[in-house]
């Protein structure tokens, strides 16, 4: 798919690694409709792609919530009138051990901890999608899809939750590629290793060194780096289906 003039919306386009993809998309004059939770890290994305002379809006959404999702897409076509594109990017956090025994006691997941992070990184990457084909559908409108998944998705300790909504995510591009080629759409996935974002920063210090310490590359990946494979594989006609490690080379 050629970028420019394209109209491609980034969920969780706030800040960190949705923040970088709409400023590298933004230079390939690509026109972002950016979605967050919150609405001043929107503005600042957008106000820095709208620098660089593009069509940046912002739309405050919950990903995980149905009506939401359907309510913001509906208007993201009224706004620009096509969608070319979707970046599946909005994600959370919240490690744990399933089961934890320390000086005789024990503490478990809590189910809340387990389903948050299913509803926004599983189920919100569902309803995006879901909403976003069949109005791409609707439209006419061919073009892509793109997943941010995790090396996680491998079985990291302490992420049950997490590890469980990435892998899904890397299982449902498959699914979504093979039923929605018919339509013109091609998915793909991205699964980053460990990036310099926000989310990273939240991890604990010994965690973050020791993870570090098991990359070939002796370091952590950049926000850039990740946009730049997310810009390919929105342009590469011939990438469906699968999913683009970007991980220095760690494996899980
Ligand atoms: N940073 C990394 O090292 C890394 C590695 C692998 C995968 N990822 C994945 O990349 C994606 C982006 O990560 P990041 O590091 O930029 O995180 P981040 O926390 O810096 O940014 C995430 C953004 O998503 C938004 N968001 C969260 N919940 C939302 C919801 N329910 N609805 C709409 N927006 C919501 C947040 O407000 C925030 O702006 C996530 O899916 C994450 O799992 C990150």
């Amino acid at each position: 798919m050629q970028l420019e003039d394209k109209v491609i919306i980034i969920t969780g386009g706030g800040q960190g690694l949705g923040r970088a993809m709409a400023e590298y998309l933004a230079e390939k004059r690509v026109r972002l409709a950016l979605v967050d939770l919150n609405q001043e890290k929107l503005d600042e994305t957008a106000a820095a792609c709208r620098a660089l002379g593009v069509q940046a809006r912002t739309y405050l959404c919950n990903v995980a919530s149905e009506e939401q999702v359907i309510q913001t897409v509906t208007q993201i076509a009224e706004d620009f009138g096509s969608i070319n594109g979707l970046v599946n990017n909005a994600g959370i956090l919240r490690d744990g051990l399933t089961i934890k025994v320390k000086d005789g006691e024990m503490s478990k997941m809590s189910l809340a901890q387990w389903q948050s992070v299913i509803d926004v990184n599983l189920t919100g990457v569902f309803l995006c999608t879901r909403e976003v084909a069949a109005k791409m559908i609707e439209l006419q409108n061919e073009g892509a899809i793109i997943n941010i998944s995790s090396v996680s998705r491998a079985g990291n300790v302490g992420q049950a939750n997490y590890s469980a909504a990435k892998a899904g995510v890397a299982a449902d591009t498959v699914v979504w590629a093979r039923e929605l080629a018919r339509y013109g759409i091609r998915v793909a996935g991205v699964a980053p290793g460990l990036i310099e974002t926000d989310m990273v920063a939240s991890m604990k210090p010994e965690a973050l060194e020791r993870m570090t310490a098991v990359i070939p590359l002796k370091r952590l990946g950049k926000p850039r780096e990740i946009a730049h494979s997310v810009a390919f594989l929105l342009e590469n006609d011939y990438f469906t289906g699968r999913i683009l490690e970007l991980d220095g080379g760690v494996r899980m």
